[in-house]
């Protein structure tokens, strides 16, 4: 009888290896659940190794829960689990929902080990069962509420419910971004924010200008309503708004998008003096600057907001996606006072209103008090996974402030960023080069972003990043091709 004989993969050590083509095997479906695999010492002899190369092997997949091993018995193959939709990575973040996560905290570690995908390029809130189990409170909240029920099965008008928009106002001003109710307007995420402001004050064909590399969705959303989409260099304290001053000489924008605090990607962040410096230029030249909070830091991390700088011109995109959880995007678009009625007339003319159940989750869930513990947890937790990332990845050249969610990667001279993303993603791990960032078509920079908050746990992290650095390493020849 011919025993499961699998092709290992050379680049790696021997026992690595097996383990790696256990959980391909499950992946693919060659190995079926509850399926033995084959006795120690016959595949050992198969594959020509050592039969403690297969028990360290074996060892190693079961460590990941790819398998069991019974004693006497043999090892058995576990149940695969679904990586769920695959991510579209045009836009370095998914278009799908991710696999849903069972309450336990262990059952995450698991997932990610078992499925063997490591997704670290979607800019998510890292997993805790809070976010669950906030979700349920608030759901709980809600059907117990006849005013709360009230308020979901009627229309609603398209600012918002005002008791809302007032809690939303005093959660942001904890946060460290302090607003009146009144200059509020509550969207559907953060996205529709941008592209309401852009609808509501940009006509086809007038100028946005933003960084060398920037947030996907402001390039799609431009490029859908017409718009033209310029660029500034941007270095280590973010825009470079001298270089900005000098294209205002030749073309002046309409708006100028920016993501102050840390920009997406790289994490650079405009110092005071450039902040100052924007100020003024939207002040001379009459532009509008649209900035963009959705990636969220602590206050100590940030510096004075540019809409309290300039409020008169300034409208600030926050969401609730990267703080109580990526599907409950309630977002809230803070704009002077005179302009928010045509803003509002474009989220009418869109979509009538916010869905009022919406609001109403992310307010009981705002009212039950545990918001504030899930950010503090998630600040702390980041800050670890930071750590955790400039220790194994020190010896490159990194960006993030010290609780970002993503770590930007330069690669070193001569190699490439899309034959790395490649060769990471053949060892499960999904990282993005530069390319749905660059703004034009100036050759994107050979860097990686490691969204460092997707990933499951510091546990599933910590082997993400042990591939990145094997990869780094041992990086794939660069491939010569007939001219
Ligand atoms: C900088 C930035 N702005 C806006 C958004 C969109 O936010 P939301 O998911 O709330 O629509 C994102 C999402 O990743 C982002 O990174």
């Amino acid at each position: 009888m011919t025993i499961w004989t699998p092709t290992l993969d050379p680049t790696l050590p021997r026992y690595r290896a097996l383990a790696e083509a256990i959980r391909l095997d499950i992946a693919s479906g060659l190995l079926k659940e509850d399926e033995r695999l084959p006795p120690q010492r016959r595949l050992a002899d198969a594959l020509g190794v050592t039969i403690g190369t297969v028990t360290r092997g074996y060892a190693e997949a079961e460590r990941h829960g790819l398998v069991r091993a019974r004693v006497g018995s043999g090892t058995y193959v576990n149940a695969p689990v679904s990586a769920g939709p695959v991510p579209d990575r045009r836009f370095g973040h998914a278009l799908h929902a991710r696999p849903s996560f069972g309450i336990a905290a262990e059952s995450d570690d698991s997932l990610s080990a078992s499925s063997g995908v490591m997704d670290l390029t979607m800019s998510l809130p890292p997993p805790h069962p809070a976010r669950q189990q906030g979700m349920a409170a608030a759901l709980t909240a809600i059907s117990h509420s006849p005013e709360a029920l009230v308020r979901s099965v009627e229309y609603q008008n398209e600012f918002g419910v005002g008791s809302h928009r007032q809690l939303l106002a005093s959660w942001m001003s904890e946060l460290g971004m302090p607003v009146e109710p009144e200059e509020l307007m509550l969207t559907q995420g953060g996205q529709n924010g941008i592209t309401l402001a852009l609808s509501a004050l940009l006509a086809p064909g007038e100028a946005v200008v933003t960084g060398a590399l920037t947030y996907p969705g402001l390039i799609a959303a431009t490029a859908e309503r017409g718009l033209k989409l310029l660029r500034v260099p941007l270095d280590e304290e973010g825009m470079d708004v001298e270089a900005l001053a000098r294209l205002c000489r030749q073309q002046v924008p309409r708006m100028v998008y920016v993501m102050a605090e840390q920009n997406n990607p790289g994490a650079a962040q405009l110092s005071h003096a450039r902040r100052e410096a924007l100020v003024a230029l939207a002040r001379q030249h009459d532009f509008w600057i649209l900035e963009d909070g959705v990636q969220y830091l602590p206050r100590e991390e940030c510096g004075t907001r540019l809409y309290q700088m300039a409020p008169e011109r300034t409208l600030y995109v926050f969401s609730t996606s990267k703080l109580l959880a990526g599907g409950l995007r309630l977002g809230v678009l803070r704009a002077p006072v005179e302009v928010l009625s045509r803003i509002g007339a474009v989220l009418r003319s869109h979509s009538w209103m916010v869905a009022p159940l919406l609001m109403e989750t992310v307010c009981a869930w705002l009212t039950s008090g545990n918001a504030t513990q899930l950010v503090d947890w998630q600040v702390e937790e980041m800050r670890a996974r930071q750590r955790l990332a400039r220790t194994l990845l020190g010896e490159w050249t990194l960006s993030s402030r010290p609780s970002s969610f993503d770590l930007w990667l330069v690669l070193p001279e001569g190699q490439r960023s899309q034959a790395v993303v490649e060769s990471l993603a053949r060892r499960g791990v999904h990282v993005t080069s530069a390319e749905p960032f660059c703004v034009g078509n100036e050759p994107p920079p050979q860097a990686l972003r490691l969204c460092l908050s997707a990933a499951e746990s510091r546990e599933v992290l910590t082997r993400a990043l042990e591939i990145v650095r094997e990869v780094l390493h041992a990086p794939p020849p660069l491939r010569c091709t007939t001219l």
